[in-house]
């Protein structure tokens, strides 16, 4: 399988190494794009048995690069940007794309020309749950009706720095918990879109921007980065809280994503979807 990666930071680096490990997604040729003029530079940082767990890796610093390279699978690594200006044209060229960005999708033009760019292209935008969990449930029980759901965010304070957050709490004092926003999905996304990908995931998944209430906290005591959701329907009621440790590469990152996109790439060359 030829498989395009989008960014070359700490989920691509992460993807690539695990598709490195013994019983991995059988995908023989990469090609990653990276910024324009960084090529030559993530070529050469590229380890030496990286390079030699694949038949074929290939770095290119252009949309276009990516396009004439026809992946059979992309998964985006790098960023809102990313997603607004390269999936939709590979969408449309009938590329199969895996978004981890997906607070990307918050904005709703976007949103909607991603879904049109997948059927115009007859490609198929796979959103992996990325961070959180129990995406599956919330995803079915809307197919029955009306889902409330409510999502909370807690980080340590650090975590919080440079967003505004920082205009209403003492990050670097702060000695308990602090709600420091209540409100939508939609709202909580434009706000804090570096923190955007979890209240996105559940948005898509259930109730919708609008209808799924987040509240964002700040704690001092906080064991890792903590989602927790509850989420009522006719037929069930969900709760899920998840507390995360943070991937190697990079303290904003949960490791679990990193396996969440190996594993929406196994579901899409293996015989078992699961
Ligand atoms: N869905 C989730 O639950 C979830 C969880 C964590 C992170 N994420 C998202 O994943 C993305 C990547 O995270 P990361 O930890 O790998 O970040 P990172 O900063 O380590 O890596 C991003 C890489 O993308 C590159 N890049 C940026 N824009 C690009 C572009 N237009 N074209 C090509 N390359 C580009 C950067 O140079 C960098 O190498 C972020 O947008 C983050 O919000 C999603």
């Amino acid at each position: 399988m030829h498989l395009g990666l989008i960014g070359n930071g700490n989920i691509a680096r992460g993807v690539l190494a695990g598709l490195s490990e013994p019983g991995a997604p059988r995908v023989e040729r990469i090609t990653i794009q990276v910024l324009p003029g960084q090529a030559d530079a993530a070529l050469k940082a590229l380890p030496a048995d990286l390079r030699a767990a694949f038949d074929e890796i290939k770095i290119v610093d252009t949309l276009d690069g990516l396009l004439a390279a026809s992946p059979e699978l992309v998964a985006e690594c790098a960023g809102q940007a990313a997603v607004r200006e390269t999936v939709p044209a590979l969408l449309r060229a009938g590329i199969d794309t895996i978004v981890v960005s997906i607070g990307a999708l918050s904005d709703a033009a976007l949103h909607h020309d991603l879904c049109d760019s997948a059927v115009d292209g007859g490609a198929k935008l796979i959103l992996p749950p990325g961070a959180v969990g129990g995406i599956d449930i919330i995803n079915a029980l809307r197919i029955g009706g009306d889902i409330v759901l409510r999502y909370s965010g807690t980080k340590p304070p650090g975590a919080w720095t440079g967003t505004p957050a920082e205009e209403r709490l003492e990050l670097a004092t702060m000695d308990r918990a602090a709600t420091f926003f209540t409100g939508t999905a939609r709202d909580a996304s434009a706000q804090y879109p570096k923190n955007a990908n979890v209240a996105a995931t559940l948005a898509l998944a259930g109730a919708g921007f609008e209808a799924t209430a987040v509240d964002l906290v700040a704690d001092p005591a906080a064991p890792g980065n903590v989602h927790e959701f509850t989420a009522e329907a006719e037929t069930a009621t969900v709760t899920v809280r998840i507390v995360n440790r943070p991937s190697a590469g990079n303290a904003k990152t949960s490791q679990v994503t990193i396996y969440s996109v190996l594993r929406a790439i196994r579901n899409q060359t293996g015989p078992l979807v699961i």
